[in-house]
Protein backbone atom coordinates (compact mmCIF):
# COMPACT_ATOMS: atom_id res chain seq x y z
CA UNK A 1 0.00 0.00 0.00
CA UNK A 2 1.16 2.79 -1.10
CA UNK A 3 2.61 5.32 2.10
CA UNK A 4 1.00 8.44 3.15
CA UNK A 5 3.26 11.36 4.34
CA UNK A 6 1.49 12.95 7.29
CA UNK A 7 -1.14 11.98 9.85
CA UNK A 8 -1.91 13.78 13.36
CA UNK A 9 -3.12 11.28 15.67
CA UNK A 10 -5.45 13.25 18.17
CA UNK A 11 -6.16 10.68 21.73
CA UNK A 12 -9.06 11.64 23.59
CA UNK A 13 -8.96 9.89 26.87
CA UNK A 14 -5.00 9.96 26.46
CA UNK A 15 -4.55 10.16 30.53
CA UNK A 16 -6.52 6.29 30.23
CA UNK A 17 -4.93 2.72 30.49
CA UNK A 18 -5.67 1.81 27.06
CA UNK A 19 -3.40 4.63 26.03
CA UNK A 20 -0.39 3.95 27.99
CA UNK A 21 -0.64 0.09 27.60
CA UNK A 22 -1.55 -0.16 24.66
CA UNK A 23 -2.11 2.89 21.68
CA UNK A 24 1.33 4.58 22.21
CA UNK A 25 3.28 1.56 22.35
CA UNK A 26 1.91 0.46 19.05
CA UNK A 27 2.65 3.43 17.55
CA UNK A 28 5.96 3.82 18.83
CA UNK A 29 6.54 -0.03 17.50
CA UNK A 30 5.27 1.37 14.10
CA UNK A 31 7.96 4.21 13.86
CA UNK A 32 10.71 2.10 14.86
CA UNK A 33 9.85 -0.01 11.70
CA UNK A 34 9.66 3.05 9.55
CA UNK A 35 5.66 2.60 9.35
CA UNK A 36 4.93 5.81 10.52
CA UNK A 37 4.16 8.82 8.42
CA UNK A 38 7.31 11.41 7.53
CA UNK A 39 5.62 14.22 9.42
CA UNK A 40 3.51 12.71 12.16
CA UNK A 41 2.50 13.41 15.66
CA UNK A 42 0.28 12.62 18.62
CA UNK A 43 -2.10 15.18 20.93
CA UNK A 44 -3.40 13.23 24.12
CA UNK A 45 -6.42 14.84 25.30
CA UNK A 46 -8.22 14.21 28.43
CA UNK A 47 -8.90 16.26 31.86
CA UNK A 48 -6.07 15.46 33.80
CA UNK A 49 -3.63 18.10 34.22
CA UNK A 50 -0.24 17.03 32.84
CA UNK A 51 2.15 20.02 30.72
CA UNK A 52 3.69 18.07 27.14
CA UNK A 53 6.68 17.18 29.15
CA UNK A 54 4.65 15.06 31.92
CA UNK A 55 2.62 13.44 29.66
CA UNK A 56 5.59 12.46 27.64
CA UNK A 57 7.13 10.90 31.08
CA UNK A 58 4.04 9.28 31.59
CA UNK A 59 4.16 7.62 28.00
CA UNK A 60 7.71 7.00 28.22
CA UNK A 61 6.93 4.67 30.98
CA UNK A 62 4.36 2.59 29.13
CA UNK A 63 6.40 2.06 25.93
CA UNK A 64 9.22 0.76 28.32
CA UNK A 65 7.16 -1.54 29.89
CA UNK A 66 4.80 -2.54 27.11
CA UNK A 67 6.71 -2.21 23.95
CA UNK A 68 7.19 -5.09 21.16
CA UNK A 69 10.34 -3.17 20.69
CA UNK A 70 11.68 -1.78 23.99
CA UNK A 71 14.87 -3.11 23.39
CA UNK A 72 15.68 -0.49 20.57
CA UNK A 73 18.08 2.29 20.91
CA UNK A 74 16.69 4.73 23.25
CA UNK A 75 17.45 7.83 20.84
CA UNK A 76 14.63 6.17 18.77
CA UNK A 77 12.49 6.51 21.78
CA UNK A 78 13.56 9.92 22.51
CA UNK A 79 12.97 11.39 19.09
CA UNK A 80 9.73 9.58 18.74
CA UNK A 81 8.38 11.09 22.33
CA UNK A 82 9.56 14.55 20.86
CA UNK A 83 6.10 14.01 18.88
CA UNK A 84 3.99 13.83 21.16
CA UNK A 85 1.46 16.53 23.14
CA UNK A 86 -0.84 16.67 25.50
CA UNK A 87 -3.94 19.03 26.43
CA UNK A 88 -6.05 18.91 29.63
CA UNK A 89 -9.87 20.01 28.78
CA UNK A 90 -13.18 19.04 29.65
CA UNK A 91 -14.03 16.71 27.44
CA UNK A 92 -18.04 17.56 28.52
CA UNK A 93 -17.87 20.76 27.30
CA UNK A 94 -18.23 21.98 23.75
CA UNK A 95 -16.68 24.69 23.98
CA UNK A 96 -12.88 23.52 25.11
CA UNK A 97 -13.26 21.82 22.01
CA UNK A 98 -11.75 25.00 20.61
CA UNK A 99 -8.68 24.74 22.10
CA UNK A 100 -7.95 20.96 20.53
CA UNK A 101 -8.19 23.15 17.04
CA UNK A 102 -5.53 26.16 18.29
CA UNK A 103 -3.58 23.56 20.29
CA UNK A 104 -3.35 21.14 16.36
CA UNK A 105 -2.88 24.44 14.17
CA UNK A 106 0.30 25.60 16.77
CA UNK A 107 1.65 21.77 16.23
CA UNK A 108 1.15 21.83 12.46
CA UNK A 109 2.57 25.14 11.91
CA UNK A 110 4.23 24.66 8.79
CA UNK A 111 1.54 21.76 7.38
CA UNK A 112 -0.34 23.37 4.36
CA UNK A 113 -2.71 19.74 4.57
CA UNK A 114 -2.97 17.80 7.83
CA UNK A 115 -4.75 14.55 8.03
CA UNK A 116 -6.24 13.43 11.43
CA UNK A 117 -7.05 10.36 13.00
CA UNK A 118 -9.41 11.07 16.29
CA UNK A 119 -9.10 8.21 18.57
CA UNK A 120 -12.12 7.74 21.29
CA UNK A 121 -10.56 5.85 24.07
CA UNK A 122 -12.94 7.42 26.68
CA UNK A 123 -16.06 6.47 28.29
CA UNK A 124 -18.14 5.30 25.65
CA UNK A 125 -20.96 8.16 26.96
CA UNK A 126 -18.27 10.64 25.44
CA UNK A 127 -18.59 9.43 21.76
CA UNK A 128 -21.21 11.29 20.08
CA UNK A 129 -20.18 14.62 21.94
CA UNK A 130 -16.95 14.59 20.68
CA UNK A 131 -17.90 14.03 17.41
CA UNK A 132 -20.16 16.93 17.80
CA UNK A 133 -17.77 18.92 19.33
CA UNK A 134 -15.52 18.46 16.81
CA UNK A 135 -18.00 19.12 14.38
CA UNK A 136 -18.73 22.70 15.70
CA UNK A 137 -15.13 23.34 15.24
CA UNK A 138 -15.10 22.38 11.51
CA UNK A 139 -12.36 19.76 12.56
CA UNK A 140 -14.16 16.85 10.84
CA UNK A 141 -14.80 18.66 7.40
CA UNK A 142 -12.59 16.99 4.94
CA UNK A 143 -11.69 18.21 1.46
CA UNK A 144 -8.75 18.29 -0.84
CA UNK A 145 -7.52 21.53 0.93
CA UNK A 146 -7.57 19.94 4.60
CA UNK A 147 -6.46 16.35 4.27
CA UNK A 148 -8.94 13.71 5.61
CA UNK A 149 -10.65 13.21 8.85
CA UNK A 150 -10.88 9.66 10.36
CA UNK A 151 -11.85 8.63 13.25
CA UNK A 152 -11.38 5.24 15.97
CA UNK A 153 -14.17 4.50 18.04
CA UNK A 154 -13.24 1.97 20.96
CA UNK A 155 -15.78 -0.63 22.53
CA UNK A 156 -17.87 -1.14 23.56
CA UNK A 157 -20.05 0.44 20.64
CA UNK A 158 -23.62 0.32 22.22
CA UNK A 159 -24.75 -1.60 25.50
CA UNK A 160 -27.69 -3.06 23.40
CA UNK A 161 -29.37 -2.98 20.09
CA UNK A 162 -31.29 0.49 20.51
CA UNK A 163 -27.81 2.17 22.04
CA UNK A 164 -26.03 0.99 19.19
CA UNK A 165 -28.46 2.15 16.45
CA UNK A 166 -28.88 5.69 18.23
CA UNK A 167 -24.68 5.98 18.26
CA UNK A 168 -24.41 4.90 14.47
CA UNK A 169 -27.34 7.44 14.30
CA UNK A 170 -25.99 10.29 15.63
CA UNK A 171 -22.35 9.89 14.57
CA UNK A 172 -24.12 10.45 11.13
CA UNK A 173 -24.59 13.49 12.02
CA UNK A 174 -21.14 14.78 11.90
CA UNK A 175 -19.30 12.00 10.17
CA UNK A 176 -19.64 9.67 6.99
CA UNK A 177 -19.54 5.75 7.21
CA UNK A 178 -16.06 6.56 5.66
CA UNK A 179 -14.57 8.34 8.16
CA UNK A 180 -15.48 6.06 11.02
CA UNK A 181 -13.41 3.06 12.38
CA UNK A 182 -15.50 1.23 14.80
CA UNK A 183 -12.10 -0.83 16.37
CA UNK A 184 -12.38 -4.37 17.34
CA UNK A 185 -8.92 -5.51 18.17
CA UNK A 186 -9.20 -9.25 17.71
CA UNK A 187 -9.48 -8.48 14.04
CA UNK A 188 -6.35 -7.14 14.00
CA UNK A 189 -4.59 -10.51 15.57
CA UNK A 190 -2.84 -12.09 12.86
CA UNK A 191 -4.17 -15.45 13.56
CA UNK A 192 -7.90 -13.72 12.92
CA UNK A 193 -6.42 -12.73 9.46
CA UNK A 194 -4.80 -16.05 8.55
CA UNK A 195 -8.19 -17.69 8.53
CA UNK A 196 -9.34 -15.71 5.56
CA UNK A 197 -5.82 -16.64 4.05
CA UNK A 198 -6.44 -20.27 5.18
CA UNK A 199 -9.31 -20.67 3.85
CA UNK A 200 -9.33 -18.66 0.85
CA UNK A 201 -5.94 -19.05 -0.61
CA UNK A 202 -6.07 -23.07 -0.35
CA UNK A 203 -8.20 -24.94 -2.11
CA UNK A 204 -7.85 -28.21 0.24
CA UNK A 205 -10.63 -27.20 2.70
CA UNK A 206 -12.83 -24.75 1.51
CA UNK A 207 -14.61 -27.94 -0.53
CA UNK A 208 -15.05 -29.31 3.40
CA UNK A 209 -16.21 -26.18 4.82
CA UNK A 210 -20.11 -26.76 4.64
CA UNK A 211 -22.69 -28.58 6.77
CA UNK A 212 -21.84 -31.47 4.32
CA UNK A 213 -17.98 -32.21 5.84
CA UNK A 214 -18.58 -30.34 9.07
CA UNK A 215 -20.00 -31.97 12.27
CA UNK A 216 -19.92 -28.60 14.59
CA UNK A 217 -17.81 -25.42 15.01
CA UNK A 218 -16.68 -24.69 18.34
CA UNK A 219 -15.23 -20.89 19.29
CA UNK A 220 -13.33 -21.02 23.02
CA UNK A 221 -12.32 -17.56 24.51
CA UNK A 222 -11.02 -18.05 28.21
CA UNK A 223 -9.09 -15.84 30.34
CA UNK A 224 -7.51 -17.32 34.01
CA UNK A 225 -7.85 -13.66 35.40
CA UNK A 226 -10.97 -12.30 37.08
CA UNK A 227 -12.49 -8.88 36.61
CA UNK A 228 -9.19 -7.21 38.46
CA UNK A 229 -9.66 -3.70 38.97
CA UNK A 230 -12.78 -3.34 36.17
CA UNK A 231 -15.49 -4.70 38.32
CA UNK A 232 -17.52 -1.37 37.91
CA UNK A 233 -17.59 -1.63 34.26
CA UNK A 234 -17.68 -5.31 34.07
CA UNK A 235 -20.43 -5.52 36.55
CA UNK A 236 -22.44 -3.58 34.34
CA UNK A 237 -21.57 -5.32 30.80
CA UNK A 238 -20.96 -9.13 31.55
CA UNK A 239 -19.69 -11.82 28.82
CA UNK A 240 -22.29 -11.67 26.52
CA UNK A 241 -21.42 -8.18 26.03
CA UNK A 242 -18.19 -7.98 26.63
CA UNK A 243 -16.66 -11.05 24.51
CA UNK A 244 -19.88 -12.47 22.22
CA UNK A 245 -21.60 -10.07 20.52
CA UNK A 246 -18.31 -8.51 19.57
CA UNK A 247 -15.52 -10.74 19.24
CA UNK A 248 -16.95 -13.88 19.14
CA UNK A 249 -19.41 -13.31 16.29
CA UNK A 250 -16.34 -11.01 14.54
CA UNK A 251 -14.02 -14.86 14.74
CA UNK A 252 -17.22 -16.43 13.38
CA UNK A 253 -18.21 -14.44 10.59
CA UNK A 254 -14.80 -14.89 9.29
CA UNK A 255 -15.13 -18.88 9.88
CA UNK A 256 -17.98 -19.37 8.32
CA UNK A 257 -18.66 -16.24 5.29
CA UNK A 258 -18.46 -16.73 2.14
CA UNK A 259 -15.94 -16.02 -0.39
CA UNK A 260 -15.88 -12.29 -1.02
CA UNK A 261 -15.38 -11.81 -5.03
CA UNK A 262 -12.77 -9.20 -4.53
CA UNK A 263 -10.21 -9.09 -1.42
CA UNK A 264 -11.81 -5.39 -0.75
CA UNK A 265 -13.27 -3.54 2.66
CA UNK A 266 -16.76 -3.59 1.31
CA UNK A 267 -16.60 -6.78 -0.64
CA UNK A 268 -15.25 -9.07 2.79
CA UNK A 269 -18.03 -6.92 5.08
CA UNK A 270 -21.39 -7.88 2.85
CA UNK A 271 -20.02 -11.13 3.53
CA UNK A 272 -19.39 -11.17 6.88
CA UNK A 273 -22.83 -8.78 7.26
CA UNK A 274 -24.51 -12.19 5.82
CA UNK A 275 -23.69 -14.52 8.18
CA UNK A 276 -24.57 -12.19 11.01
CA UNK A 277 -28.15 -11.73 9.38
CA UNK A 278 -28.50 -15.35 9.59
CA UNK A 279 -27.90 -16.09 12.57
CA UNK A 280 -31.36 -18.08 14.10
CA UNK A 281 -33.09 -15.70 16.82
CA UNK A 282 -33.88 -17.21 19.52
CA UNK A 283 -37.24 -16.98 21.89
CA UNK A 284 -37.09 -17.28 25.99
CA UNK A 285 -37.51 -21.10 25.28
CA UNK A 286 -34.25 -21.28 23.01
CA UNK A 287 -32.46 -18.70 25.57
CA UNK A 288 -33.40 -21.43 28.23
CA UNK A 289 -32.10 -24.30 26.15
CA UNK A 290 -29.26 -22.82 24.55
CA UNK A 291 -27.64 -20.44 26.58
CA UNK A 292 -26.03 -21.55 29.91
CA UNK A 293 -25.01 -18.43 32.03
CA UNK A 294 -22.39 -18.92 34.81
CA UNK A 295 -20.81 -16.45 37.52
CA UNK A 296 -17.01 -17.74 39.43
CA UNK A 297 -17.33 -18.92 42.99
CA UNK A 298 -14.82 -18.77 45.87
CA UNK A 299 -12.02 -21.53 45.40
CA UNK A 300 -8.77 -22.46 45.99
CA UNK A 301 -6.33 -22.94 43.33
CA UNK A 302 -2.72 -24.56 44.02
CA UNK A 303 -2.87 -23.29 46.99
CA UNK A 304 -4.18 -19.69 46.71
CA UNK A 305 -7.76 -18.44 47.76
CA UNK A 306 -9.60 -16.98 44.32
CA UNK A 307 -12.38 -15.21 45.47
CA UNK A 308 -15.92 -15.42 43.92
CA UNK A 309 -17.16 -12.42 41.51
CA UNK A 310 -19.33 -10.97 44.24
CA UNK A 311 -16.41 -10.17 46.36
CA UNK A 312 -14.69 -8.58 43.53
CA UNK A 313 -14.56 -4.86 44.30
CA UNK A 314 -17.13 -2.86 42.77
CA UNK A 315 -18.88 -5.84 42.18
CA UNK A 316 -23.15 -5.96 43.56
CA UNK A 317 -23.21 -8.43 46.42
CA UNK A 318 -26.35 -10.18 44.68
CA UNK A 319 -24.86 -9.56 40.65
CA UNK A 320 -26.55 -12.00 38.46
CA UNK A 321 -23.78 -10.53 35.94
CA UNK A 322 -22.76 -13.44 34.18
CA UNK A 323 -18.79 -13.96 33.81
CA UNK A 324 -19.19 -17.34 31.77
CA UNK A 325 -21.17 -17.59 29.05
CA UNK A 326 -21.89 -20.81 26.61
CA UNK A 327 -23.93 -20.76 23.85
CA UNK A 328 -25.34 -23.44 20.85
CA UNK A 329 -26.47 -21.12 17.69
CA UNK A 330 -27.38 -22.29 13.81
CA UNK A 331 -26.22 -20.15 10.82
CA UNK A 332 -29.97 -20.48 8.84
CA UNK A 333 -28.27 -20.14 5.32
CA UNK A 334 -27.65 -22.53 2.39
CA UNK A 335 -23.47 -23.57 3.43
CA UNK A 336 -24.34 -23.61 7.65
CA UNK A 337 -27.90 -24.98 7.46
CA UNK A 338 -28.42 -27.83 10.69
CA UNK A 339 -24.43 -27.47 12.11
CA UNK A 340 -24.38 -26.46 15.20
CA UNK A 341 -22.27 -24.04 16.71
CA UNK A 342 -20.82 -23.24 20.30
CA UNK A 343 -19.21 -20.81 21.11
CA UNK A 344 -18.23 -20.35 25.09
CA UNK A 345 -16.24 -17.52 26.80
CA UNK A 346 -15.51 -16.52 30.70
CA UNK A 347 -13.11 -15.46 33.30
CA UNK A 348 -11.52 -17.40 35.83
CA UNK A 349 -11.37 -20.22 33.54
CA UNK A 350 -8.01 -23.02 33.60
CA UNK A 351 -6.27 -20.42 31.37
CA UNK A 352 -5.83 -17.62 28.64
CA UNK A 353 -6.79 -19.18 25.27
CA UNK A 354 -8.95 -18.28 22.07
CA UNK A 355 -9.40 -21.18 19.81
CA UNK A 356 -11.64 -22.22 17.14
CA UNK A 357 -12.11 -26.01 16.59
CA UNK A 358 -13.72 -27.87 13.31
CA UNK A 359 -14.99 -31.04 14.03
CA UNK A 360 -15.44 -32.91 10.53
CA UNK A 361 -18.11 -35.66 10.19
CA UNK A 362 -17.42 -39.47 10.08
CA UNK A 363 -16.60 -41.19 7.22
CA UNK A 364 -19.68 -42.68 5.99
CA UNK A 365 -18.92 -46.02 6.80
CA UNK A 366 -16.32 -47.20 9.39
CA UNK A 367 -14.08 -49.88 8.20
CA UNK A 368 -12.34 -50.37 11.12
CA UNK A 369 -12.93 -51.14 14.29
CA UNK A 370 -11.97 -48.10 16.21
CA UNK A 371 -12.15 -44.57 14.27
CA UNK A 372 -10.30 -40.88 14.93
CA UNK A 373 -12.02 -37.85 15.04
CA UNK A 374 -10.87 -35.42 12.18
CA UNK A 375 -10.48 -31.72 13.65
CA UNK A 376 -9.09 -28.62 12.65
CA UNK A 377 -7.59 -26.76 15.71
CA UNK A 378 -7.02 -22.36 14.48
CA UNK A 379 -5.07 -21.38 17.78
CA UNK A 380 -5.79 -17.79 17.87
CA UNK A 381 -3.64 -16.77 21.35
CA UNK A 382 -1.10 -18.31 22.68
CA UNK A 383 1.13 -20.67 21.05
CA UNK A 384 -0.63 -19.05 17.72
CA UNK A 385 -0.96 -21.58 14.65
CA UNK A 386 -2.99 -24.67 13.45
CA UNK A 387 -3.12 -28.58 14.41
CA UNK A 388 -4.70 -30.75 11.77
CA UNK A 389 -5.75 -34.64 13.88
CA UNK A 390 -6.37 -37.48 11.65
CA UNK A 391 -6.06 -41.29 11.98
CA UNK A 392 -2.99 -43.56 10.89
CA UNK A 393 -2.82 -47.12 11.09
CA UNK A 394 -1.71 -48.28 14.42
CA UNK A 395 2.34 -50.19 13.02
CA UNK A 396 2.11 -53.61 13.83
CA UNK A 397 -0.62 -56.75 13.53
CA UNK A 398 -4.08 -55.61 12.33
CA UNK A 399 -5.27 -52.39 11.37
CA UNK A 400 -6.10 -50.07 14.48
CA UNK A 401 -6.47 -46.59 13.85
CA UNK A 402 -4.32 -43.68 15.91
CA UNK A 403 -4.76 -40.64 16.16
CA UNK A 404 -1.85 -38.33 14.84
CA UNK A 405 -1.53 -34.78 14.05
CA UNK A 406 0.32 -32.28 11.92
CA UNK A 407 1.10 -28.90 13.37
CA UNK A 408 2.01 -25.50 12.39
CA UNK A 409 3.65 -22.65 14.84
CA UNK A 410 3.33 -19.27 14.37
CA UNK A 411 6.24 -18.67 16.18
CA UNK A 412 8.42 -20.81 13.65
CA UNK A 413 8.45 -18.31 11.52
CA UNK A 414 10.96 -15.74 12.21
CA UNK A 415 9.46 -12.34 11.02
CA UNK A 416 8.08 -10.41 13.34
CA UNK A 417 4.58 -10.71 13.75
CA UNK A 418 2.38 -6.74 14.38
CA UNK A 419 0.33 -6.65 17.35
CA UNK A 420 -3.02 -6.05 16.41
CA UNK A 421 -3.22 -2.19 18.02
CA UNK A 422 -0.39 -1.63 15.45
CA UNK A 423 -2.11 -3.69 12.26
CA UNK A 424 -4.77 -1.73 12.80
CA UNK A 425 -3.64 2.09 13.47
CA UNK A 426 -1.80 1.50 10.35
CA UNK A 427 -4.89 0.57 8.70
CA UNK A 428 -6.55 3.57 9.65
CA UNK A 429 -3.93 5.77 7.86
CA UNK A 430 -3.85 3.72 4.76
CA UNK A 431 -8.03 4.30 4.50
CA UNK A 432 -8.45 0.02 4.48
CA UNK A 433 -12.32 -0.53 6.37
CA UNK A 434 -11.26 -4.25 6.04
CA UNK A 435 -10.97 -4.91 9.79
CA UNK A 436 -12.89 -2.41 11.33
CA UNK A 437 -17.01 -3.13 11.89
CA UNK A 438 -19.42 -1.33 9.49
CA UNK A 439 -22.55 0.28 11.12
CA UNK A 440 -24.76 -2.59 10.03
CA UNK A 441 -22.45 -5.27 11.10
CA UNK A 442 -22.57 -4.18 14.57
CA UNK A 443 -26.46 -3.80 14.53
CA UNK A 444 -26.54 -7.22 13.29
CA UNK A 445 -24.69 -8.38 16.22
CA UNK A 446 -26.82 -7.02 18.29
CA UNK A 447 -29.75 -7.76 16.92
CA UNK A 448 -28.69 -11.73 17.74
CA UNK A 449 -27.71 -11.18 21.28
CA UNK A 450 -30.54 -8.63 22.19
CA UNK A 451 -33.34 -11.82 22.53
CA UNK A 452 -31.00 -13.18 25.49
CA UNK A 453 -30.39 -10.15 27.38
CA UNK A 454 -34.05 -9.56 27.52
CA UNK A 455 -34.64 -13.03 28.02
CA UNK A 456 -32.13 -13.19 31.04
CA UNK A 457 -34.16 -9.73 32.22
CA UNK A 458 -37.67 -10.47 31.95
CA UNK A 459 -37.03 -13.76 33.33
CA UNK A 460 -35.34 -13.92 36.30
CA UNK A 461 -35.87 -17.64 36.60
CA UNK A 462 -33.09 -18.06 34.11
CA UNK A 463 -30.38 -20.19 36.43
CA UNK A 464 -26.86 -17.97 36.41
CA UNK A 465 -25.05 -21.31 37.43
CA UNK A 466 -22.20 -20.85 39.75
CA UNK A 467 -18.40 -22.50 39.03
CA UNK A 468 -15.55 -22.58 41.29
CA UNK A 469 -12.93 -20.28 39.94
CA UNK A 470 -10.43 -21.90 37.83
CA UNK A 471 -12.46 -24.63 36.30
CA UNK A 472 -14.09 -24.41 32.92
CA UNK A 473 -17.59 -22.83 33.81
CA UNK A 474 -20.69 -24.74 34.89
CA UNK A 475 -20.90 -28.30 33.85
CA UNK A 476 -24.26 -27.56 32.21
CA UNK A 477 -22.56 -26.13 29.32
CA UNK A 478 -21.29 -29.61 28.43
CA UNK A 479 -24.43 -30.57 27.97
CA UNK A 480 -25.06 -28.08 25.42
CA UNK A 481 -23.12 -29.87 23.20
CA UNK A 482 -24.92 -32.35 20.86
CA UNK A 483 -24.47 -36.36 20.42
CA UNK A 484 -23.70 -39.15 23.48
CA UNK A 485 -20.85 -38.15 25.36
CA UNK A 486 -19.54 -35.24 22.89
CA UNK A 487 -18.19 -32.14 25.46
CA UNK A 488 -16.05 -29.20 24.13
CA UNK A 489 -12.58 -29.38 23.26
CA UNK A 490 -10.53 -28.74 26.10
CA UNK A 491 -7.34 -26.84 25.02
CA UNK A 492 -5.59 -27.85 28.12
CA UNK A 493 -5.01 -31.28 29.52
CA UNK A 494 -5.80 -31.28 33.10
CA UNK A 495 -8.11 -28.99 34.59
CA UNK A 496 -6.00 -26.95 36.74
CA UNK A 497 -4.94 -23.45 36.22
CA UNK A 498 -1.66 -23.87 34.39
CA UNK A 499 -0.79 -22.66 30.96
CA UNK A 500 1.84 -25.10 30.81
CA UNK A 501 -0.64 -27.25 29.97
CA UNK A 502 -1.92 -25.27 26.81
CA UNK A 503 0.18 -26.25 24.43
CA UNK A 504 -1.10 -26.32 20.86
N1 LIG B 1 -8.12 -0.98 28.57
C1 LIG B 1 -8.40 -1.87 27.68
O1 LIG B 1 -7.72 -2.90 27.54
C2 LIG B 1 -9.55 -1.68 26.71
C3 LIG B 1 -9.78 -2.66 25.78
C4 LIG B 1 -10.80 -2.47 24.86
C5 LIG B 1 -11.54 -1.32 24.92
N2 LIG B 1 -11.31 -0.37 25.85
C6 LIG B 1 -12.15 0.82 25.81
O2 LIG B 1 -11.33 1.96 25.62
C7 LIG B 1 -11.82 3.05 26.34
C8 LIG B 1 -10.73 3.53 27.28
O3 LIG B 1 -10.35 2.49 28.13
P1 LIG B 1 -9.30 2.69 29.29
O4 LIG B 1 -9.03 1.35 29.84
O5 LIG B 1 -8.16 3.51 28.87
O6 LIG B 1 -10.18 3.49 30.35
P2 LIG B 1 -9.68 4.44 31.50
O7 LIG B 1 -8.34 4.03 31.98
O8 LIG B 1 -10.79 4.55 32.46
O9 LIG B 1 -9.51 5.83 30.74
C9 LIG B 1 -10.59 6.60 30.29
C10 LIG B 1 -10.07 7.91 29.79
O10 LIG B 1 -11.15 8.75 29.48
C11 LIG B 1 -10.90 10.03 30.05
N3 LIG B 1 -12.15 10.76 30.26
C12 LIG B 1 -12.52 11.83 29.56
N4 LIG B 1 -13.70 12.29 29.96
C13 LIG B 1 -14.13 11.46 30.93
C14 LIG B 1 -15.29 11.43 31.73
N5 LIG B 1 -16.27 12.32 31.58
N6 LIG B 1 -15.39 10.45 32.64
C15 LIG B 1 -14.39 9.53 32.80
N7 LIG B 1 -13.28 9.55 32.05
C16 LIG B 1 -13.14 10.50 31.13
C17 LIG B 1 -10.12 9.75 31.29
O11 LIG B 1 -9.22 10.76 31.60
P3 LIG B 1 -9.50 12.06 32.45
O12 LIG B 1 -10.13 11.63 33.72
O13 LIG B 1 -8.12 12.62 32.60
O14 LIG B 1 -10.36 12.91 31.59
C18 LIG B 1 -9.22 8.62 30.78
O15 LIG B 1 -8.11 9.17 30.09
C19 LIG B 1 -13.08 2.57 27.05
O16 LIG B 1 -14.21 2.89 26.29
C20 LIG B 1 -12.89 1.06 27.10
O17 LIG B 1 -14.12 0.40 27.11
C21 LIG B 1 -10.32 -0.53 26.74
Amino acid sequence: MKKIDNCKIIIFGASGDLTKRKLIPALFDLYCQGELPKEFSILGVSRTEYSDEEFRKHVDEGVKKYSERKENDPKLLEKFIKNIYYLAIDTAKADDYAKVKDKMSEISKESQKDNYIYYLSTPPKLYSFIAESLQKQGMTEQNDQTGWRRMIIEKPFGYDLDSAKKLNQELFNFLKESQIYRIDHYLGKETVQNIMVFRFANSIFEPLWNQKYIERIEITSSESIGVEDRGGYYDGSGALRDMIQNHMLQILGMITMEPPSVFEANAIRNETLKVFQSLRQMNKEDVDKMVIRGQYTESKVKGEKLKGYREEKDVAAESKTETFVALKLFIDNWRWGGTPIYIRSGKRLPTRVTEVVITFKNTPHNLFKNSAVNQLIMRIQPHEGLLLKFGMKNPGAGFDVKAESMDFHYDEIKEYVPTAYERLLLDCMMGDQTLYTRHDAVEACWTFVQPIIDAWKENPEIKVYGYPAGTWGPMEADNLIEGEDLTWHYPCKNLTNDDSYCEL
